[in-house]
């Protein structure tokens, strides 16, 4: 799956501009403020300025002199962490960068794990890469050094850029957020580059003043998805039934643009069109999701059965307590007596995963302690939904509590109705700050219908979703206001409805994007979080995106946002 890489190059003024716009807590006087971006220079690079991940550090323009932190975002499975590992690669093979002496790749998936301890710079660096023990302090300050932070939306330290103390020594220990903060802030190791990623919403933890250039990647193009199958398969028919399917579903078609989707959704669709099975292809995400789980543990069988075996729930409940309760801390990375802890015997999990290998995993071994994780953070958010969903049905009041954390005492009982228990949840997850909830409800509210139930057959215990609970979820989510939430978050909103099997918002739009007139349509904030979302999603750069122009209300404008990244001019002005 080497296939090229592209980033497209944002204007990093731009986005500070959003982030401090989406801040609940900056009151913005929108009467008379005019935010007209003008068509600068600085602006032109708007138009898709491709970057391969070798040139991430190089100037492309007269103006950049020396790129020292790039911030590179992307959704979840677009590919950071495979753009950090090839740049990685390419340079230890000598293949590219070659005047830097030292790359050091560290995941926030691995810091967390000594989030409370104590280090200086340089032992820090011996701690993660033991072949670095001769490396000092006098050859660190003269070598050319790259450090990869990756993940920085999984990160569990608190990055304060205001209060933390000065480090500038590498052999002065501190806390590792503190470590972090100076490094970036360029007060410990001025000379060192930083490349820093993570997903959309946890990026605006570092100030924009530290940053040298935000990037983003964009994952498949349309042609690189088809690539993307033809390439796994040398079935020809195969490939060419699989294209159609993804073709013939919009939203299987937007989500192949990242790549972890398209691989899940090569094995499930590989599953069902190769062996005799009855029923439709998967179309949402959570269908989708659903396959997959049915797919990996039929391969380890050789069956072809279409139902979960009853040791195959059990283990799969295992995993999905595993990953809620992780999931809610944003740990993704587990020990053994986490493992033990949520009932899954290691050697059980072993055998499991040993014929499972798609699912879970041993992912390194730190400390001479192993470590385990899901094969993608994806998986685990999925298996929280089934695991919550599970719960829900069986009322499990004591995790439900924790669910609802901060609705339990207003309600005052803990068995709400299928509308109000996926209403709280949302809610608990638009006030995350990073979004690390942001897949789990989606899934959460895919799994609220009947067809997906019946496909984990007994997984989620019996359920009564009754048509009016379905309509009145649908509902709640066309009309939820999100005033306080960061147009970026609301998106989600729209991604529910879609799990959710309903399309007229989204057919709202194509019609919307083909009329003559658009002034004539009123487009409720429902409306304007999926035209922001498939403008995004379009391959087309708009000339202007005029606020004003949109016959909306003011939230609906604010949730047209999003789409100033696709734009040349944005004129953002609300009344
Ligand atoms: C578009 O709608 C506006 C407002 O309803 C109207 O004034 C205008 O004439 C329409 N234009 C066309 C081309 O139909
Ligand atoms: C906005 O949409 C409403 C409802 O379709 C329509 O009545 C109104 O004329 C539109 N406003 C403008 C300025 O076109």
């Amino acid at each position: 799956m080497l296939l090229t890489w592209t980033f497209s190059l944002v204007n990093t003024i731009l986005i500070a501009l959003i982030f401090e716009y989406c801040n609940p807590q900056t009151k913005v006087n929108t009467q008379h403020e005019v935010w007209q971006l003008e068509t600068t220079s600085k602006m032109e690079t708007l138009n898709d300025t491709p970057i391969k991940c070798q040139d991430i550090f190089k100037p492309l323009r007269k103006q950049d002199t020396h790129i020292r932190v790039v911030v590179t975002q992307g959704v979840a499975g677009i590919g950071k962490t495979f753009s950090v590992q090839k740049f990685t690669l390419d340079w230890a093979e000598g293949l590219e960068n070659q005047h830097v002496s030292l790359v050091v790749l560290l995941s926030f998936r691995e810091l967390n794990l000594i989030k409370d301890e104590r280090y200086s710079l340089l032992q820090l660096l011996r701690v993660f890469h033991p072949t670095l023990q001769m490396v000092t302090a006098e050859k660190l300050a003269v070598c050319k050094v790259v450090f990869i932070f990756d993940g920085l939306d999984e990160s569990r330290f608190l990055l304060d850029f205001q209060n933390n103390e000065v480090v500038s020594d590498v052999t002065q220990t501190s806390s590792v957020d503190v470590l972090l903060t100076n490094l970036i802030k360029g007060n410990l190791l001025p000379s060192a580059l930083l490349w820093i990623t993570s997903r959309p919403a946890a990026a605006n933890q570092i100030p924009p003043t530290c940053v040298d250039r935000v990037t983003e990647v964009r994952g498949f193009t349309d042609l690189q998805k088809e690539e993307y199958f033809r390439r796994r398969s040398s079935d020809e028919e195969l490939c060419s039934r699989i294209i159609s399917h993804i073709k013939a579903s919009r939203s299987l078609h937007i989500m192949c643009h990242i790549p972890v989707f398209c691989w899940i959704t090569a094995a499930v669709l590989e599953h069902m069109l190769t062996t005799d099975q009855r029923g439709e292809l998967p179309k949402s995400l959570t269908e989708m999701y659903s396959h997959f789980l049915l797919v990996q543990t039929q391969r380890k069988k050789h069956k072809s059965q279409q139902e979960l075996m009853e040791t195959d729930r059990e283990v799969l409940l295992k995993l999905g307590r595993l990953a809620f309760e992780h999931l809610e801390i944003g740990n993704l990375m587990f020990y053994q007596e986490d493992l033990e802890e949520c009932g899954l015997d290691v050697t059980e999990a072993s055998v499991y995963s040993g014929v499972c290998t798609e699912i879970f995993k041993t992912e390194c071994v730190l400390f001479q302690r192993k470590v385990y994780c899901f094969v993608h953070l994806s998986i685990q958010e999925f298996l929280a939904a089934a695991y919550i969903f599970h719960c829900y049905t069986n009322r499990n009041t004591e995790v439900l509590a924790r669910v609802m954390r901060t609705h339990n005492n207003q309600f005052g009982y803990n068995e709400p109705s299928l509308d109000i228990f996926l209403e709280i949840v949302m809610f608990e997850a638009l006030q995350s700050k990073n979004g690390h909830l942001d897949l789990f409800v989606r899934f959460l509210h895919g799994l609220s219908l009947e067809s997906n139930q019946r496909l984990l057959g007994g997984l989620l215990g019996q359920t009564e979703s009754r048509p009016e609970d379905i309509q009145r979820v649908i509902n709640n989510l066309k009309e939820k206001s999100t005033y306080r939430v960061s147009p970026d978050r609301s998106i989600n909103i729209f991604h529910c409805l879609m799990e959710m099997n309903d399309l007229s918002v989204h057919q709202d739009i194509q019609e919307f994007l083909k009329s003559e007139n658009r002034s004539e349509k009123k487009l409720s904030a429902i409306q304007c979080s999926a035209l922001a979302y498939m403008l995004q999603m379009s391959e087309e750069v708009l000339d202007e995106l005029d606020l004003k122009a949109y016959n909306t209300s003011d939230e609906g404008r604010l949730r047209l946002i999003p789409a100033v990244r696709i734009c040349r001019k944005a004129r953002l002005v609300l009344m």
